[in-house]
């Protein structure tokens, strides 16, 4: 069986190496990871695969920059050339990125399968690329796996049939189990993020990339105003998305040294960040799921999650870009009355073994 594995934005090369580690067990999968180049810096792409402990990628199409439609487009005709040399059964799409779009399109039309991973997530805001890309994704898919219980919900209210909706839990977590271990076995010191942690006994972790909150002036400004006055309580530290940094460049904004601008930092360096933060303040959809694996207060700046189970279960909370919810959740976080939350459903390190499974039963 030959399967190709799409990555191609950040949020996705943690997603595909559980999958990736766990196909090496079977000879029966011949497997090839294609990435797209949807993003490309060494530090948004490459530093993952070393990392990951997953090859390098078989093929490279380079497909970045540009508008939404210019970007889709680059991948599908680079996508649909290397299926019509090097056919594979399956294609396994992740998430909702463009490449994940880009990829079940080509693939749907030269009657090839796909799987989607982490279907059934919906915000219902059409407003954000990732709504369509994954609606789209799930309109055509063959197999969908799902993470939580809404997925499923979703997936048969949109009449998928039931056969093809497993819930398996999440590749994601997999792989943050999987470099926990791999963290706790070499000395802090050996991280550059450890430094920080040493000067600041507590501190909180901020990341901030989607285009409603940092392509607009007034909500980027206003998401700041709330940043400084935390800082005033608690050093925050913010490894910023390329996106973000030219819009605060653009906008002129220039926060004070209590929060620390850094580079993106690899996965292993952002985690030891994270995880002993008093909290993470974030519009990541990753790391609102990631913070409740590992119990770590998290505020949303959304108005909406296609992760409700975050909030049910977890630690997460949306805050939107009011600054008054910002600082009040704040308040409520350092006095130390936040949900503890729990571990949702499957999410149990094993949602890459329940895919392999069923692939090798249902292709
Ligand atoms: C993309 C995904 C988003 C995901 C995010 C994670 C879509 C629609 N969006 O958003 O769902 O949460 O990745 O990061 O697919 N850039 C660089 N270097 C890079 C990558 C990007 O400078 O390595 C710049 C691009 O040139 C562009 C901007 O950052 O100006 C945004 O990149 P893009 O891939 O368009 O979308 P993201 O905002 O990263």
């Amino acid at each position: 069986m030959k399967v190709f594995l799409i990555a191609g934005a950040r949020p996705n090369f943690m997603k595909i190496a559980p999958i990736a580690r766990e196909f090496e067990k079977h000879d029966q999968i011949q497997y090839k990871i294609v990435h797209t180049g949807q993003h490309y810096d060494q530090n948004m792409s490459d530093i993952f695969f070393e990392e990951l402990g997953i090859r390098n990628p078989d093929y490279y199409f380079g497909a970045s920059g540009g508008s939404h439609s210019q970007q889709t487009a680059k991948i599908m005709v680079e996508f649909e050339k290397i299926c019509e040399t090097d056919r594979p059964n399956l294609v396994i799409v992740v998430g909702d990125v463009n490449s994940t779009l880009a990829c079940s399109i080509v693939a749907k039309k030269m009657h090839i399968k796909v799987a989607h991973v982490e279907a059934g997530l919906r915000s219902f805001d059409l407003e954000m690329p990732e709504e369509i890309n994954r609606m789209v994704t799930d309109s055509i898919s063959d197999l969908f796996f799902v993470t939580e219980e809404q997925g499923m919900i979703n997936l048969k209210n949109e009449g998928k049939p039931e056969a093809a909706i497993h819930f398996v839990g999440h590749v994601m977590i997999d792989n943050l189990y999987y470099q926990f271990a791999k963290l706790e076995q070499i000395p802090p010191d050996s991280f550059a993020s450890s430094v920080y942690k040493i000067q600041h006994q507590k501190y909180g972790v901020v990341t901030l990339h989607r285009p409603s909150n940092v392509d607009d002036k007034q909500a980027l400004e206003r998401i700041f105003e709330a940043l400084v006055r935390i800082s005033e309580t608690l050093p925050l530290i913010f490894p910023i998305h390329p996106r973000t940094r030219k819009n605060m460049e653009i906008f002129g904004i220039t926060p004070p040294p209590a929060i620390k601008l850094t580079e993106p930092l690899s996965y292993m360096e952002f985690l030891n960040l994270w995880k002993d933060a008093k909290f993470v303040l974030t519009d990541s959809g990753g790391l609102q799921e990631e913070t409740t694996a590992l119990g770590v207060p998290c505020l949303t700046i959304r108005e909406n999650t296609e992760r409700p189970i975050t909030i049910a279960q977890g630690t997460n909370e949306l805050v939107g870009t009011s600054i008054e919810k910002i600082l009040s959740a704040f308040k409520k976080i350092m006095s130390n009355n936040w949900k503890t939350g729990q571990k949702p459903k499957l999410w149990d390190g094993s949602a890459a073994e329940r895919i392999t499974n069923i692939i090798l039963n249902n292709i």
